[in-house]
């Protein structure tokens, strides 16, 4: 019989409905390969929620999702107005799925969500940076003390591992360097000004092309990159950084010349992202930054990303991701829930 694991699943967005998407495409492999049947007990949105112990239809929730109908509109288990934090409180379930809109204020509603996930015990994972941002060690803190594991391999850059390799692979490993490109709509616009347009054109164009949002700030300023900075430097170089210690530079102000002469010097514009060890500690910083052609941050293209630890006993690594999509990310939070269960 294969274990079965109940899942509250707060956020039916992009991300959400793809984690709906792969408990119905996955669910063999996941019973096959891990011994592990997965099953949503709770969902939420901002309609309110469905409950059900006993576990709601998943490709239904998505087709109703699919076709507008919110969570709360579920047949029978909905619950009109339910709150997300009293989705998390009231679901019976092993482990949460925070998939909710990040908001760089407070973190909420994702950050309450998961304190109290943690708090009843259940593990939580998150493809949420607000929460992270917010309060790292807090939530790491409370998971410790109450045997709960914290999932967020999802909230940097989906399904490339960057925190998994930086974690769980380098190994006694001092980190001199972590250069990264964190951002693929500041990455698909940068690729395209090397090309030869201007910023504006290139922006309406990804914006055209889904790749970037209506209101791009958050990507084109540094700060979604940022974000994604400080979580590393929390999680994998234990510092407890927020984003006042990241020195932040966006896209916006680069014209043609610059690109003309970075690329007469043989370099390419990226948006580098970078936590370098100094004598007082780790310097952060997101700025647009001309690298050398041999580079391996310069082989990407378009929307992919990449990073590279710089470490003293296992080399230099790179690893680097093509994903386009809400999927790859749905699919880093499933990752999360085989590795914690
Ligand atoms: N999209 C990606 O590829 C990607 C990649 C990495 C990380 N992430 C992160 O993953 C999270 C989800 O992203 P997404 O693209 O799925 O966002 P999204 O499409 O905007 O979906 C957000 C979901 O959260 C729900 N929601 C918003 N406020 C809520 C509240 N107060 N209570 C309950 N539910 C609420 C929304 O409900 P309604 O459906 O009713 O509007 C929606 O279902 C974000 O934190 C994002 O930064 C996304």
């Amino acid at each position: 019989m294969p274990k079965r694991i109940r899942l509250a699943l707060i956020g039916l967005g992009n991300v959400g409905r793809g984690f709906l998407e792969l408990l119905t495409t996955k669910q063999e492999t996941l019973r096959t390969r891990y011994g592990l049947e997965l099953v949503v007990t709770a969902a939420a949105d901002t309609s309110g929620a469905a409950l059900d112990a006993r576990g709601l239809d998943a490709a239904l929730l998505l087709v109703r999702k699919r076709a507008g109908q919110g969570a709360a509109t579920y047949p029978v288990a909905g619950r009109p107005g339910l709150s997300a934090l009293d989705t998390v409180r009231r679901a019976h379930a092993d482990v949460l799925l925070e998939a909710s809109l990040t908001n760089l204020k407070d973190g909420e509603p994702g950050l309450s969500c998961i304190r109290t996930a943690l708090t009843r015990g259940l593990h939580a994972v998150t493809a949420n940076k607000g929460p992270l941002v917010h309060a790292y060690p807090e939530l790491v803190a409370l998971a410790q003390e109450r045997g709960a594991g914290l999932g967020f391999s999802a909230a940097v850059c989906g399904a490339l591992p960057t925190v998994n390799i930086g974690r769980r692979d380098l190994v006694a490993c001092a980190i001199a360097r972590i250069e990264g490109i964190f951002n693929s709509t500041t990455h698909y616009i940068l690729t395209s000004m090397a090309e030869g347009r201007d910023y504006a054109t290139a922006l309406r164009e990804a914006q055209e092309e889904g790749v970037a949002e209506a209101d791009p700030t958050l990507d084109v300023e540094g700060w979604d990159a940022a974000n994604k900075l400080v979580i590393l430097a929390n999680s994998v170089l234990g510092i407890p950084a927020t984003l006042a210690d990241v020195a932040v530079e966006g896209i916006t102000r680069l014209t043609p010349n610059d690109f003309a002469r970075a690329q007469a010097e043989g370099k390419v514009i990226k948006l580098l992202c970078t936590a370098a060890q100094e004598e007082a500690g780790y310097r952060l910083s997101v700025r647009p930054t001309p690298l050398p052609r041999g580079h391996p941050l310069v082989t990407l293209r378009g929307w992919q990303m990449g990073i590279v630890y710089h470490t003293d006993i296992m080399g230099v690594q790179f690893a680097a991701v093509d994903e386009r999509g809400p999927v790859p990310t749905a699919a880093a939070m499933l990752r999360d829930v085989v590795n914690l269960v």
